[in-house]
């Protein structure tokens, strides 16, 4: 079997996908030029054997294990000063979503001298930076769902503002990816839901999202098509690698569709995560519903599609919607952002931040802040009937 999910891709950056693969870290490294690596992950991970392994591997690498969930500015801040004490020169990010990100925004920042929010993706703020001061990644996951490991961003928390801010640059993009099925086995089922409907919601609202995007469309349908099929089996048998090496896919496909732009899920998934540290897949997870149901009128038609190509037993958007409402609970999804600690003493705030998050403006129809107020304040409380339809 593991022959047949081995694969070298070539888009949008350089995946060497297949169980075991991991055994190459010191070639990639070695392809990109670096020579004393820094290894990038979240605390969680500091003690795991894949880690040491990864610093038994490369030669002259060292580790920087201070990264959290919803990664802030001090994170960053923490990993320069480990980059440039032990003079590395690349940066091997290893982990979920933040410490890829982290790892990232490291490496982009490692030759900067401007501040890190003077490249938020905004206009053309990207051409602030010096290319030549952005050090090469090797990105390797181990959760299936953030998709950052062939994304050209990174999103960092500014903990002054509790604003979630996205960092651009092209040459973010890790210029080789490991994508080893065998680093998620052991990814508990709850993360393995969470993550795994991030990248169906990378795939879905990338695919709703207006605009001319042929491209985009096809790779988040296959997307949608692959995590339909996989992620209840990741989550019922974490071992199964077929169903791993999937969803990493899937994870990937995610977020290269999302060029294309994300929506109101995303839109309102950054202010709280930034506000109640809640887990972005998870939150993901619980809001879909409510923005799907709300977006009724525009994705009709793209529903109905979709409901086809997952060949569910209930076609059009209604049959799609009740497979999404299955699903989340066949894994273990709460329904309410109650359940994960969210109130709406925030909801103004919330309403107004995601209005001017970048994803907003994907989004099938328009939105303002009071209409992702009233989004926000259904998922709250678990009320998918108090949802209005945008007419
Ligand atoms: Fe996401």
């Amino acid at each position: 079997m593991s022959t047949s999910l081995r694969g070298n891709w070539n888009y949008p950056t350089t995946i060497w996908a297949g169980p075991g693969r991991i055994a190459e870290l010191a070639d990639a490294c070695a392809r990109t030029g670096m020579k004393r690596p820094l290894i990038v992950t979240d605390e969680g991970l500091i003690g795991a054997p894949m880690i040491r392994n990864a610093l038994a591997a490369l030669k002259n690498s060292a580790l920087f294990g201070a990264v959290r969930g919803n990664p802030a500015l001090t994170h960053v801040e923490a990993g320069l000063r480990a980059y440039r004490a032990g003079g590395h020169d690349g940066v091997v990010a290893f982990g979920g979503g933040s410490a890829l990100d982290a790892g990232k925004v490291v490496a982009f920042m490692s030759g900067q001298t401007r501040p890190l929010w003077d490249f938020e993706d905004i206009g053309d703020w990207w051409t602030r930076a010096d290319p030549a001061g952005i050090a090469p990644v090797v990105a390797v996951p181990t959760t299936a769902g953030t998709g950052s490991e062939v994304g050209r961003a990174g999103v960092i928390l500014n903990e002054e503002t509790h604003q979630k801010k996205i960092i651009f640059h092209p040459q973010m993009m890790p210029r080789i990816v490991i994508s080893d099925p065998e680093l998620t086995v052991g990814l508990p089922p709850g993360v393995t839901a969470a993550t795994g409907i991030d990248a169906f919601v990378h795939c879905f609202e990338a695919f709703c999202a207006p605009g001319f995007h042929p491209l985009a469309d096809g790779v988040a349908l296959e997307g949608m098509r692959i995590i339909h099929r996989f992620l209840p089996r990741a989550y019922a048998d974490g071992k199964n690698i077929e169903a791993r090496a999937q969803m990493l896919a899937a994870a990937s496909m995610g977020a290269t569709a999302f060029q294309k732009g994300l929506g109101g899920v995303h839109a309102i998934a950054h202010p709280v995560g930034s506000w109640f540290n809640t887990h972005h897949g998870l939150t993901n997870a619980v809001i879909l519903p409510y923005v799907m149901t709300y977006n009724r009128r525009a994705i009709e038609g793209k529903a109905d599609l979709i409901s086809r190509v997952l060949d569910l037993p209930k076609r059009g958007f209604d049959g799609f919607l009740a497979w999404v409402i299955d699903m989340r609970r066949e894994l273990g999804i709460p329904h309410s952002l109650a359940d994960i600690g969210v109130s709406v003493d925030k909801a103004a705030i919330i309403g107004r931040e995601a209005a001017i998050d970048p994803s907003a403006s994907g989004n099938p129809i328009p939105v303002d802040a009071a209409q992702l107020e009233h989004i926000f304040r259904a998922a709250v409380a678990g009320r998918l009937d108090a949802v209005d339809a945008a007419a």
